[in-house]
Parts: C-alpha cells; structure tokens; sequence
C-alpha cells in the first residue's frame, strides 16, 4: 500500500464541479486551491485541500512530495489523436512550406493513403515501437489520457493491427489509450471508384471483427469530400451503434460537408475539427449536446488561417474540448501545450477555458469523466507538477515543456528535478 502527500502547490487547480460536461461560465471555474495540497492513497486520490488541512492526515509512513511552489493540474486528456502510424510525411510539410495545399497533395496520391502504404507493411511491433516513442512526448507534454484512432490499415487485418498496438500501447506504457476504429478514414485505392464496396467490407467484415475482439470503445467516420459522404457515414455509425460502439465523427472540417447535422441525428459524443461549421451546424450540435472536439494544431499546420468558431460554440452552450488531432500529416503536434497557446490566441477561449476544455470536458468527451479530469477524492491520481507559479503561465510561455514531473495513478513516471522531502 502507498500513502503520499503532495504540498506546496502554488496553485492546485482542481477543476473540482458539478458531475458533468462545463459550459458556460462554468468553463472559467478551475476551483483553484492557493497553498494546495493532495493525499494520494495508492493510484486515487483520498483528500484536497489547502496545506493546513492535508498535514493533519501526513503520518509517519506517510512520504511527501513538496512541489516547490509549483502549479498543479489533472493530466491532460487529448481526445483526438492518430498515434499510431508508419514513417512520417515531412516531405509533405516541405511540399506545404513551397505553396502546395493539404488538399492537392491528398489528391496527388499523399495524404492519408501515403501512410497507409507504409502502415500496412510495417508489423504490429514495428506500430508499437513507433507508438511508444510518441508515448513518451504526450507525458512529457503533461497528456496522461489520449484518445487513438486506427485509420491506416483499411484492410480487415491491417485496421485489427492497428486497433491490437493501441491495445498493446495501453498496456506497455504509462499513458492510457481510449481506442476508436477509423477504418472509414479514405476510400483505400483498391476500392477507388468503388467506395460503397469499401463501406460494404467496413460494416459486414471489419465492424463486427472489432466487436467481437472488444477491440475499440468508438467508432469515427471522416465524413468530408473526397472521404465519405453522409450517407455513407450514416450507414457505417448506425452499424457501430448496433454493435455497441459509441460515436465520435471527423465533421466539418475542410467544407461544409453535413458531419456536424448527422452527428446530432446519431447522438454521437462528439463532433470533430468543426473549422467550417456555422451557425445552423452548431445549432444542430446544441440540439442534441454533441461535444465539439476542437484541434487548432491541425489548422496551424496545414498553414490554414480558419479556426473553428469556439465563441460562438460556447454561447451556444456546448461543452467544448480542444485537442492536438496528432498524426502525421496534418497535425504533427503531439503537445496539448500549445493547443491552449492556439486555443487562447486563435480562438479567443479564455486560459481557463482550453484548460476545462482540455481536461474536465475532454475526459467526459471519452465516457471518463468520473475517473480522471479533475482532482477530486476517488479520481485516479493523474496529475503534473507544471514549472510556473500560475496557470496562466502554459499557454503564455508558449512553446516550452512545462511539466516538472508526471504522475499517472499515483505513479511518477516523467521524472524532472528531486521533489521528495521527506
Ligand atoms: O484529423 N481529417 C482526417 N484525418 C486527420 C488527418 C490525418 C492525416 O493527414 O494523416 C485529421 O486531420
Ligand atoms: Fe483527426
């Protein structure tokens, strides 16, 4: 058994609330304690609170942890990310920084289908050494919850390789993995002009095999031009729905494509990208509380200026999240550091605002939200000791690894300087 107090926190942002999504004004409240304090009781949280209260319970066998007058938050809790692929698409980044858009070079042959060709030669220890790599920059960037989408595979085999890495990821490194089949992420160029057989392989072959092997809680669809169109989406969620998998839906994103309005009609959790969605689409996400998933680090890196119109999305009341979208084409971003610098920036959210859109709300954007997210008794111990004095300072000092140590279930696992005192 483990017994732990963590002290001396500038801050203890708790974002301790009611047991639900924020919105609102309710994203602004952090439920920050000055002078806080934690007990951990082996990987939960037992008590919060300011030093004066927690000392009371640090006994003899109790070990302490002085945070150096730090500030300290929930881990991070990135929503959306493709953390599992083959090679990278650096050249395309060059293509990119020479005038060529994401669009021209997906319609050349690049793109998505490019890492597919690469994911599907490489095996699935190849996968898992690539993940555990990137494993360790979302820790070090404070991430201790990502959502992992497969989507390079499209073959039966391929996408279960995919889905088994995430699997093996999840057990193999500190950081946990929420799984979501993509298998419906582009019409692979074997089914080129043929795109309802591929929806066909999706919903009779892949679909059940992922069900069957519990290997996904989440289905997603890139329902866009030149991916699926909504009818073809429709087909493919409902089958997942019917299976058990909950939603999440790639909606939005490079033209008003319908994503948003068929992610209200399926009750999907949430809807993502949203850069092109207007009034009436997010009228159509309030209609049915879809979480609109935001990811200002892909519209940064494929050099575009339209972010999604988080404002708008808050006063419609939705209970947003901002994630990093990390793949390796159009979102090579892997920090939920700088999607608050963008979120703050770009988008005009408040910093206490991206900080409950990128934890409390994204853990319940995954079915989470009892269990991590916050810093409350009961919640599992993921927390980062962050190297500033308020958290403000995140999103200000931009570009910087801020995280001074990492904890996941109550275990350091990004060490930085000694912090135990006693
Ligand atoms: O979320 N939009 C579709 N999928 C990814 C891009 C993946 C890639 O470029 O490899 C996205 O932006
Ligand atoms: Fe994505």
């Amino acid at each position: 058994m483990s017994l732990f107090a963590v002290i001396n926190c500038s801050q203890l942002v708790t974002l301790a609330g009611s047991q639900r999504p924020r919105v609102g004004e309710e994203l602004r409240e952090l439920s920050i304690i000055e002078n806080g304090a934690m007990l951990i009781r082996n990987e939960r949280i037992e008590q919060v609170g300011n030093r004066e209260v927690i000392e009371v319970f640090i006994t003899a066998d109790c070990e302490v942890i002085d945070a150096g007058n730090r500030t300290v938050l929930p881990g991070f809790v990135d929503a959306h990310t493709h953390p599992v692929f083959a090679g990278t698409r650096a050249g395309e980044f060059e293509l990119r920084a020479s005038g060529a858009t994401y669009e021209q070079i997906a319609l050349a042959g690049g793109g998505i289908r490019s890492t597919v060709r690469k994911t599907r030669l490489a095996s699935e220890d190849e996968l898992v050494a690539a993940g555990k790599r990137y494993a360790e920059w979302f820790l070090r960037c404070g991430t201790t919850t990502v959502e992992a989408k497969s989507g390079y595979g499209l073959t039966v085999e391929d996408e279960l390789k995919m889905l088994r890495a995430i699997r093996r990821l999840n057990n193999e490194t500190p950081l946990s993995y929420v799984p979501t089949f993509l298998g419906a992420h582009v019409v692979p160029d074997e089914f080129k002009g043929n795109s309802s057989a591929y929806v066909d392989l999706i919903v009779e072959e892949m679909l059940p095999r992922v069900a069957a092997e519990n290997l996904a809680e989440f289905c997603d669809v890139f329902c866009e031009a030149g991916a699926f169109s909504v009818e073809e989406s429709r087909r493919i969620l409902l089958a997942a729905k019917r299976l058990g998998l909950k939603l999440r839906v790639h909606a939005d994103q490079l033209s008003l494509s319908g994503g948003s309005a068929l992610a209200a009609e399926l009750g999907a959790m949430t809807a993502d990208h949203l850069e092109q969605a207007d009034e009436s689409a997010i009228c159509n996400l309030q209609s049915a509380m879809v979480q609109p998933v935001l990811l200002p680090c892909s519209v940064l890196m494929i050099g575009s200026q339209r972010y999604a119109n988080a404002r708008a999305m808050i006063e419609a009341g939705l209970a947003a999240v901002i994630a990093t979208d990390f793949n390796p084409g159009s979102s090579p971003v892997a920090s939920m550091l700088l999607a608050l610098t963008l979120a703050s920036t770009q988008m005009k959210m408040t910093p206490a605002e991206a900080i409950s859109a990128a934890t409390i709300n994204a853990a319940y954007s995954l079915g989470r939200g009892k269990e991590i997210g916050s810093l409350e008794p009961g919640k599992r111990a993921d927390f980062v000791i962050h190297d500033c004095d308020d958290y403000r300072e995140l999103a200000y000092f931009a570009g910087l690894e801020h995280p001074s140590a990492v904890y996941v279930g109550g275990q350091l696992v990004v060490p930085g300087e000694k912090m135990t005192s006693s």
